[in-house]
Parts: C-alpha cells; structure tokens; sequence
C-alpha cells in the first residue's frame, strides 16, 4: 500500500514506520512525506531516503481553506492508499477529509476518548489516571474523535513527571502504529459508523 506521512515534527514514528517499510513482506511504501513546517526532522530523514517531500505553511495562504486544498492537492499527487499523521499539529479541513474519507488516520498519546488535544499525557497526570497510552484512529470531522482503529495502554507509575510517561506512550504508540498500518496495508480495513474492522 502507498501510504503518505504528515508531521510537524522529529518524526520517531516515521523513522519506525521506514525501518518496518524496508521489509517488502510488511506491505508499505512511504511514497511521500509532508509537513506544515519547513526543517522537520521528519523531512530530512526522508529526503536522506530519495522520499519526495513537501510543506504547507498556513501563513503562506490566504486562508484556511486555501491550505487545506493546497495540501489536499500535495498528498493527492502522490496517489495514496492510506494518509497517517505521525504528530502533524494541525488540524485539516472540509476539502481534505471529503478527499481522503476513511483513509486518514491519526495516532494521539491518550486512551480516547480520555485525553484529546496538545497535552493528553499531562492531563493524563494531573487527572491521576493509572493507565495511559495511545490511540490510532481515523480522522473525521471531530478532534481526537474518530473511529479508533487500535489502542494501547501503558501504566503510570507513581514517579512519573511529564517527560518520563510522554516517553513511554511514545514506545507503546510507535510499536502500535507500525503493527496496526501495516495490518491495514496488508488486509484492507473496513468502517461502519463507529467501528474498523481489518479485512476489506
Ligand atoms: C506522538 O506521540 C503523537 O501522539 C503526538 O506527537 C508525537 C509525535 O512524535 N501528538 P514524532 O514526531 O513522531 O516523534
């Protein structure tokens, strides 16, 4: 399956999704990666593999919409079976969802419906869960509300500060991503309202 990669960041769950990638048997080829930033890490690892890439700026545009169709156009170019978005912070419009329906996925560093937004494993602290983790999902018009494909939990243990269990949900989620798209890749998904199903 041709999958694209949105982020905005160092992209730790891109470098886990092109190490998986380097074995044909897993499924996936990342056939591009985009940004909404120019000098992600995430952008170098991939141009250091020949992965054409490319960035949308909002500031860039005149406005919201006319981001949200710009990048719609970058990832359609690129013929995608599947678009994830491996810490992408933004959140995309009417033009790309309608594009992309079912087949744009996110991963959150919470149990949702617990936790959505910018600070799920802070709150996550504050509220004294004690269990945490991550949630792969598809995206719809909601934030952090879509169709949860899988999930992953990960305890909190007592001395934990925001950094230690950020790190841990981190491990939990790579692993989880990499597993559950190449799942997606392989057998083909299917969703009916709230529920995905591997298998087409
Ligand atoms: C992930 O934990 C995601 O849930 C959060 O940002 C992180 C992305 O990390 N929103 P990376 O850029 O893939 O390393």
């Amino acid at each position: 399956a041709r999958v694209v990669v949105l982020l905005s960041g160092g992209g730790s769950n891109l470098a886990a999704l092109l190490a998986a990638a380097e074995e044909p048997a897993y499924g996936v080829q990342v056939v591009g990666v985009g940004a909404d930033r120019p000098g992600t890490g995430g952008a170098a690892m991939a141009q250091e593999r020949d992965i054409p890439t490319f960035v949308e700026v909002v500031k860039d545009h005149a406005s919201r919409e006319a981001w949200d169709a710009a990048l719609t156009d970058q990832v359609a170019a690129h013929a995608p079976d599947l678009v994830v978005s491996a810490g992408f912070l933004k959140l995309v419009g009417a033009t790309f969802l309608a594009r992309f329906e079912g087949r744009y996925l996110n991963t959150h560093n919470s149990l949702l419906p617990a936790f959505p937004g910018m600070r799920a494993p802070a709150d996550a602290l504050v509220h004294g869960v004690k269990v945490a983790g991550a949630t792969l999902f598809v995206v719809d018009a909601g934030v952090d509300a879509g169709p949860i494909v899988a999930q992953v939990a990960v305890p909190v243990l007592d001395d934990d500060d925001v950094e230690t269990l950020t790190e841990r949900i981190k491990v939990a989620e790579r692993a989880q991503l990499v597993d559950a798209v190449g799942r997606l890749a392989r057998e083909g998904w299917t969703v009916d309202g709230r529920h995905v199903r591997f298998g087409a």
